[in-house]
């Protein structure tokens, strides 16, 4: 009871005071340090509304009311990890406290081997958390996560499976988000020393640019394995509008994948790889002038159709670290999408009002289209990748 009357009171508080706009017309350094100040009230409104809710976690705001999730859903690391980019960026306590409460509510995950999103759900969580505080329980929960998700990768294809559903179809299924998950692995390669984590990781990546990327750099959403041969035998969606269209997040975790594959490994060909897909996004003809995609590149409904600020973010989120990657004209170049991206994403048409929202941060994301599942709503991973590049363009304003 308390509880919900200080969230109340703190949310008619926050509601009651004006905040000053974030506009896109602003200087940069302006941008950010408001839309940090302006995301850490929201997200304290966040944690404090779920914080008596037992194990829930924010998921979405859908036809006006809050979404949450327990900590089986893939999304469950991105809240957590939201608090962790806050926490580095204003050494507040409280949400220090939030950040590890939230954090703690993921830690049965390390368990996860039915699914490939152990890497999202540990690596946003625990891997921020242990980043910026040291804490030593964290190596635990990451190093048990790891080799659960080891669990998933078969030799004889050189891939960890994404999914175990629809096995009428698939045969051994891996959709180009699981890119992302390889993080905890070359973590846990470095930090226990069994190199058996860092060749899975680069087995995958490598397999991944053979057979997910088509000749424009354009990826592929699933594609699904002979478990025989381990070649494919299916290339196709789930998310986005056609087997050979351009799924936006799927291209952005692809962009993502490969920028922090080079940083990690400093194997150029990763870097190539993320520069030919940087390059492919920014210059789409269908990538409309405010730099947030379409949910798909390819649908014939644009511009009639929502758009997916996920996507935006994880971009922008690439672009502020593969900018620092390589030299001159491309290294603006990069820098200038996601400086836009970023703006665009702190203007009142992205950034939600005080206390709206659902207390998410930002609006006009896209889940799965053809599914009609959070179509043009708040996600907390655009939320998650929104502060990263904040954070990483906060540092780049700083040095400059
Ligand atoms: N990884 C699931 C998604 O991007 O929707």
């Amino acid at each position: 009871m308390k509880k919900i009357l200080s969230y109340t009171l703190s949310l008619i508080l926050l509601m009651a005071c004006s905040s000053k706009p974030v506009t896109a017309n602003r200087p940069m350094p302006e941008v950010i340090d408001s839309a940090f100040a302006f995301a850490q009230r929201q997200a304290l409104l966040m944690a404090q509304k779920y914080e008596g809710q037992e194990g829930r976690l924010p998921r979405s705001f859908v036809d006006g009311k809050d979404k949450s999730s327990d900590s089986r859903w893939w999304c469950s690391g991105f809240f957590p990890g939201t608090l962790w980019y806050l926490y580095e960026n204003g050494k507040d306590e409280q949400i220090l406290k939030y950040a590890q409460l939230y954090t703690d509510r993921v830690e049965r995950e390390k368990y996860t081997t039915n699914n490939h999103d152990v890497g999202f759900m540990l690596y946003c969580s625990f891997g921020n958390g242990l980043r910026l505080t040291g804490e030593e329980r964290y190596e635990e929960v990451l190093l048990t996560g790891a080799k659960s998700l080891a669990t998933r990768y078969k030799e004889n294809i050189g891939l960890i499976r994404s999914w175990d559903h629809n096995k009428e179809n698939w045969q051994y299924p891996v959709i180009i988000d699981n890119i992302m998950n390889l993080e905890l692995l070359l973590w846990a390669a470095a930090y226990s020393g069994d190199s058996t984590f860092y060749k899975m990781a680069i087995s995958h990546a490598d397999k991944t640019i053979e057979h997910h990327f088509r000749p424009d750099f354009s990826s592929f959403h699933v594609v699904s394995y002979d478990t025989v041969t381990a070649l494919p035998h299916k290339k196709q969606t789930h998310q986005g509008y056609a087997d050979s269209s351009a799924w936006s997040r799927g291209q952005a975790w692809g962009l993502y994948g490969y920028t922090y594959l080079y940083r990690l490994t400093k194997e150029e060909r990763y870097l190539q790889q993320a520069v030919n897909i940087a390059e492919f996004l920014i210059n789409h003809p269908n990538m409309p002038a405010d730099g947030i995609p379409y949910w798909d590149f390819d649908t014939p409904e644009i511009p009639d159709t929502p758009r997916d600020a996920s996507a935006g973010c994880i971009m922008a989120a690439a672009l502020t670290e593969l900018c620092g990657f390589v030299d001159g004209e491309r290294a603006d170049k990069f820098l200038n999408m996601a400086i836009k991206q970023v703006k665009t994403l702190a203007s009142e048409e992205y950034t939600a009002k005080q206390g709206e929202n659902g207390c998410f941060i930002l609006k006009h994301s896209t889940g799965a289209f053809p599914l009609n599942s959070e179509i043009d709503v708040p996600l907390p991973y655009a939320d998650y990748y929104y502060l990263e590049a904040l954070s990483r363009l906060k540092r780049i304003y700083k040095e400059k």
